[in-house]
């Protein structure tokens, strides 16, 4: 009797140590992200203080309204300096009864918010990233170019960043030329392609204001032979990105390209019933490249969290992280069983998660033409060259642009590995490789 899938699993658990293991020690430092001094304090301080948590989420609220770098700091240093106020009011009067007069917190958190930047972003625009890009090529690691900016605010700023998206596009694929194994992939935010995304009385209407600025960048990719990817964002925005994305990859025009994917995030709940979706309509829509489906485990965890709470509903992810781990085994090899008519990509930093794909990947014979990894530029770096070595598929996602477009991005970052529950800090303290390997 054939093996239920179930019963496959339980016997990757060996293959799994064994990946793992071969993966850690390819990596020169397997249990630390390489950190400027200031930036691991500020990580250090964000972890023990959830005051200041609170103050860099909110920061995102007001980053649309910020122009300039100075109005980025600035915006940022009073938000912080709030939150250290508020967290040190009642000692400080207790002890000594008078106002603290320096703000030392939100001076190191303002400065390793700056240092992330140099760390993450890999160029202001296209052409000053591509000696990081062909880099990257040289080594035999892929990229996507992420252009920085979302929540856009007015139609002029949706019609630069479609602008800039395109002319990335096309330095990309002049670039590419010189190297014949290697892809032109963009990664693309909705919600910076419309300013009417997030208006939850009018989804249709956020959908029309991105349709052609979306259909307009699937164009481009098909013509210069580019992978177009559209990112997922909140949940609220899912289905509206869905719904669009699907549509416009279903009409003839698109029949023979753009090979072009979406995002699955296994801290959804649904996230197995979003996927059955989308491999019913990738299997019933047949294209020239296959539906390339990014398996994430999530970046807008505490967005979905506070939003869910404020509102009294039910949030929508998991709010542990061992079930969010599991379930993202569980739709890894979902994917892989559907490999063929979907390429998949797992996008993940932890050690596990990799190396349960890999292993449920080489039970299935499923190979680098349909499986690749993906890390995030920055903070998986000796991660992806460990993958490389290995002699498996990996791209690094590279985003691009200034620090005003991409604080939302770095806020991300810092709130998800500075989580009590984050895989990279768990690699951080001195776990050792056999306990990060073990099954969720
Ligand atoms: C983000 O922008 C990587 O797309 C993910 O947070």
């Amino acid at each position: 009797m054939a093996a239920t899938t179930q019963e496959r699993m339980d016997d990757l658990e060996g293959p799994i140590m064994r990946i793992g293991t071969d993966l850690a020690t390819r990596m020169p430092r397997p249990r630390a992200v390489s950190t400027a001094r200031v930036e691991r304090r500020m990580q250090e301080l964000m972890m023990s203080d959830p005051a200041l948590r609170a103050a860099l989420f909110r920061f995102v609220d007001v980053r649309p309204a910020c122009a300039t770098p100075a109005d980025v700091t600035r915006h940022l240093h009073e938000l912080l300096a709030e939150a250290e106020d508020s967290r040190l009011a009642g000692r400080a009067a207790t002890i000594t009864g008078r106002k603290l007069a320096s703000r030392p917190v939100a001076a190191i958190a303002a400065t390793g918010v700056k240092q992330m930047a140099q760390r993450f972003i890999v160029g202001a625009d296209a052409k000053d990233s591509l000696p990081t890009i062909t880099g990257l090529w040289k080594n035999g690691v892929d990229a996507t170019v992420d252009l920085l900016g979302e929540a856009t605010v007015s139609e002029a700023e949706a019609d630069r960043y479609m602008q800039r998206c395109e002319d990335a596009l096309r330095t990309l694929a002049q670039a590419a030329k010189q190297y014949p194994n290697r892809d032109v992939n963009l990664s693309v935010k909705v919600s910076a392609l419309t300013p009417l995304l997030r208006n939850p009385m009018a989804p249709e209407r956020g959908i029309e204001g991105a349709r052609p600025r979306l259909r307009h960048l699937l164009t481009v990719a098909r013509d210069v032979g580019a992978h177009l990817h559209v990112d997922m964002e909140s949940f609220d925005t899912r289905e509206a990105i869905t719904r669009l994305t699907l549509d416009l990859l279903s009409q003839p025009e698109f029949a023979n390209g753009p090979s072009a994917g979406i995002v699955l995030q296994a801290y959804l709940v649904d996230s197995p019933e979003y996927l059955d979706e989308l491999i019913a309509w990738a299997k019933a829509t047949p294209r020239k490249h296959p539906f390339t489906i990014r398996l994430v485990k999530g970046a807008y965890w505490d967005h979905e969290v506070v939003q869910a709470a404020q509102n009294g509903w039910a949030p929508p992810v998991f709010t542990d992280r061992r079930e969010c781990d599991r379930n993202f085994e569980k739709l890894t090899k979902v994917l892989i069983d559907n490999a063929g008519p979907i390429r998949v990509a797992i996008a993940s930093h932890n050690l596990r998660s990799i190396s349960a794909a890999a292993a449920y990947a080489d039970s299935r014979s499923v190979g680098n033409d349909l499986l690749e990894f993906q890390i995030l530029r920055g903070l998986g770096d000796d991660t992806q060259a460990a993958i490389a070595a290995t002699g498996r598929r990996v791209r690094c996602y590279c985003p691009v642009g200034d620090l005003v477009a991409g604080m939302a991005y770095l806020v991300r970052r810092l709130l998800e590995n500075t989580a009590n529950d984050s895989f990279l800090a768990a690699a951080a303290s001195g776990t050792t490789t056999a306990q990060l390997l073990e099954a969720p």
